[in-house]
């Protein structure tokens, strides 16, 4: 059936023929595709550079994950426990969403929601039996909802993240304020566990660091890009700061050997200790909000 869009949203083919909405605004630009429900692209009017970091590199292609944008990670995050084969990050970001609901807000933010239910396909890597929507409100911020609906018969655990990636001056003159004191898995060092000393924290060096029990709102001082971001969500208790540095850049074949000074991975998730278990019928939202503003 044709989408009924409203002026300022156009749907096409993106690269690789996959499904892209396109916004375009009094009040951003902006990009999602419906594989993976991705948001690719989002900049408001009043800013000079997107928000977003995406790869150059980036596969476009049925089954595989785009590099950049917002991966919408679930039900697992990283790698399967007991099933090292099984896609990591778990099965939404590789999978075709449906379109929802597309509007114009009487301020002018779009909204844009995409499903996905499990089915014969998802059910061939996770029996998980669930219904995600997600939720996108693109205006001059950024709010994204993500939730979980339980439709098995039994309790369904699982991890989930918003796993933004943000468009950085020069990531090694970068500060990330908010995490003060929270404990955090270091992937980087046998998963040792740590709490955090630094204030605000900064890149100088590969990071990946899961951040437990933390609701609190992360700001991203960038003086390269001249800019201010600030991530606040609700419904999530872990944040996953990353940056692959220079030989885990190289490892990755969507991800260009250069590129890694150009981004950070704020995430707002639940994982670890924080993953979230609903009895049948349950449902849970995580989402997340951005903001962007000028250094003055
Ligand atoms: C981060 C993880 O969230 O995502 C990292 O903490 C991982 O460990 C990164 O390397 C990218 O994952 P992927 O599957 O998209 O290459």
């Amino acid at each position: 059936m044709p989408l009924d869009l409203p002026a300022g949203i156009t749907l096409d083919e993106g690269p690789g023929g996959l499904p892209r909405l396109t916004v375009a605004t009094d009040l951003c630009t902006a990009e999602m595709y419906l594989h993976g429900a991705h948001l690719c692209r989002w900049q408001p009017r009043a800013e000079p550079h997107p928000v977003l970091w995406m790869s150059r590199s980036s596969r476009f292609e049925a089954g595989a994950p785009i590099r950049g944008g917002v991966p919408v990670c679930f039900p697992w995050f990283g790698p399967k426990a007991g099933d090292p084969a099984a896609p990591a990050h778990g099965v939404a970001r590789i999978s075709p969403w449906t379109v929802d609901r597309v509007e114009i807000e009487p301020d002018g933010t779009a909204a844009v929601s995409l499903t996905l239910a499990s089915d014969a396909r998802t059910q061939a890597v996770t029996p998980d039996q669930f219904a995600l929507t997600f939720t996108a409100r693109l205006g001059g911020t950024l709010s994204m909802a993500l939730t979980v609906e339980n439709r098995g018969q039994g309790p369904l655990t699982f991890e989930e993240a918003l796993h933004s990636y943000v468009a950085v001056g020069d990531v090694r003159t970068v500060g990330v304020d908010g995490l003060a004191g929270a404990t955090f898995i270091d992937k980087t060092d046998a998963m040792a566990r740590k709490a955090e000393a630094e204030a605000p924290i900064t890149i100088a060096a590969e990071t990946d660091r899961l951040y437990l029990n933390t609701s609190a709102t992360v700001t991203l001082t960038d003086p390269g890009l001249g800019r201010r971001l600030r991530v606040a969500k609700s419904g999530s208790l872990a944040t996953v700061i990353w940056n692959p540095w220079i030989a885990k850049s190289r490892a990755m074949p969507d991800f260009g050997d250069d590129e890694w000074p150009g981004m950070i991975c704020i995430e707002t998730a639940n994982a670890a200790d924080n993953a979230v278990t609903l009895g049948p019928g349950g449902r849970h939202t995580m989402t997340a909000m951005i903001d962007v503003s000028r250094l003055g």
